[in-house]
């Protein structure tokens, strides 16, 4: 077999423990979606024949907690701290000559020729949704590495949809104000380690590359893009060279969400491609999108990791942060504090609704609950918590314009203490077996 280069996405399908390949001919017009959304919190998929195309399609790399954990090389247990370790030791991408992802190289290239699929029904059009963007803002020279999704206006154009906060759109709206435009290099086919790079929410300028090649534990390999100063993963399969016109916008009709429902943003940019470059047999990723396992993940362990890394320095007792999978991987943040002092819990509240505007309900646990286990949270919530003490309601926050529920702009948020309160009960103590006989018995019948 051959090797793949270990930055590769291919690298990560041959250490995948299972991989389902489809045989049977898919339809890109929602039957790639229906196959990932059946397959949903599974193993990652691979479509060998799709209808109408030469490329393969794949998807549903990463749709769980310990899926993501195992794609970067490790457990639950150290995922957060490999991903706050990694934001703090970025290495600096490493420019090779060549690499694959330069195989095949076209001018002026027709996103019909790729296989991108449609996934929701009220959606206006398919959606390429894996798309690792990099853009640079030439005045000041920082880079940065995000998500968007595109959506093909015929020929060499495609609507991008971007949240007015990212810091692709700041570096836009810089582009603009300068008179220029801005050059984007979008990358499909990308190892998740990228990908969940380009979810952190760094500061405008921290290049989420070299927090890829952190990630790697040696920089990630960059080539000189063919018609823009901008270098993009070797490794990646496929790689769309355009330009973002700020000036020019198009109504985008309604949109999924990672909450599940449709939003009406309204308009977005358009960008025109110069260039494609790919692999000769490139495979086209795709990452469903809406409420699924490998939206919800990408966003949750790497907002999840920002959080722990802004509230380390602002709440001793924090042991981990989780961004639930059933608050969307957006919504809802638990807490964990080792033996928190008074008023501790009710602190970390109010700095995660501090530093990520898009949660709503956090919910603080102590060090002995797994904050990623909803079932071990609503234990303790129903422990630990008096719905008159333990409950903050905040009416009237800012919200984020894909709070699903927001009104004017403004939601309330949530906070719940489900820490122990030593007032409420004198004995606080589980009832077990004897902790001897439960190790006796685990020794002796191998359990
Ligand atoms: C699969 C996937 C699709 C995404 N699509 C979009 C999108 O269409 N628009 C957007 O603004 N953010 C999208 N995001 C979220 C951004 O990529 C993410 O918030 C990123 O951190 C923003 O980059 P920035 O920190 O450089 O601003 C998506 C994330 C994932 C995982």
């Amino acid at each position: 077999m051959t090797q793949h280069h270990p930055q590769s996405m291919r690298a990560f399908l041959d250490a995948a423990d299972s991989v389902v390949r489809i045989d049977e001919a898919v339809d890109p017009a929602f039957e790639i979606a229906a196959c990932l959304s059946h397959l949903d919190g599974g193993p990652p998929v691979v479509f060998e024949n799709v209808a109408g195309h030469d490329l393969r399609v794949t998807g549903n790399h990463v749709t769980t907690l310990d899926a993501v954990a195992s794609a970067l090389s490790t457990d639950r247990a150290g995922l957060q701290d490999k991903l706050v370790t990694a934001v703090g030791n970025a290495l600096a991408p490493a420019l090779v000559s060549e690499g694959p992802c330069q195989e095949v190289i076209s001018g002026d290239p027709d996103l019909a020729g790729l296989p991108i699929p449609g996934f929701f029904e009220e959606e206006t059009g398919p959606y390429i949704t894996a798309g690792a963007i990099i853009a640079r803002d030439t005045l000041t020279g920082r880079a940065n590495l995000s998500i968007a999704r595109l959506k093909p206006l015929g020929g060499n154009r495609a609507f991008i949809g971007i949240a007015p906060n990212h810091h692709l759109a700041v570096l836009a709206r810089a582009a603009r104000d300068r008179g220029e435009r801005l050059d984007v290099a979008v990358t499909i086919g990308n190892h998740p380690a990228v990908m969940i790079a380009a979810c952190l929410y760094l500061g405008l300028g921290d290049d989420e590359l070299a927090v890829a090649g952190a990630l790697f534990g040696e920089p990630i390999e960059v080539v000189p893009c063919q018609t823009a100063d901008l270098y993009v993963p070797a490794h990646c399969e496929i790689v769309l060279e355009g330009v973002l016109d700020p000036d020019e916008t198009v109504e985008e009709g309604p949109v999924s969400e990672f909450h599940g429902m449709y939003e009406r943003y309204g308009a977005g940019y358009v960008v025109t491609f110069g260039a494609m470059t790919r692999r000769k047999d490139a495979i086209y990723q795709a990452v469903l999108p809406g409420y699924a396992g490998e939206h919800i993940y990408l966003g949750a362990v790497a907002i999840a990791a920002g959080l722990a890394r802004s509230l380390k320095g602002k709440v001793a007792s924090l042991a981990e942060v989780a961004v639930t999978h059933g608050g969307a991987g957006r919504l809802h943040a638990v807490i964990s504090l080792n033996e928190p002092r008074p008023g501790a819990a009710r602190k970390a509240i109010f700095a995660v609704w501090g530093a990520v505007n898009l949660i709503k309900q956090v919910t603080v646990v102590e060090g002995d609950v797994d904050p990623w286990d909803a079932v071990a949270v609503e234990h303790a919530v129903a422990n630990h918590m008096r719905p008159d003490r333990d409950l903050i309601v905040v009416p009237g926050v800012q919200a984020d314009r894909a709070e699903p529920l927001e009104q004017g702009g403004v939601i309330s948020k949530l906070g719940i203490d489900a820490t122990r309160h030593n007032e409420d009960r004198a004995d606080w103590t589980p009832a077990r077996p004897p902790a001897d006989v439960m190790e006796r018995m685990r020794a002796k019948l191998k359990l």
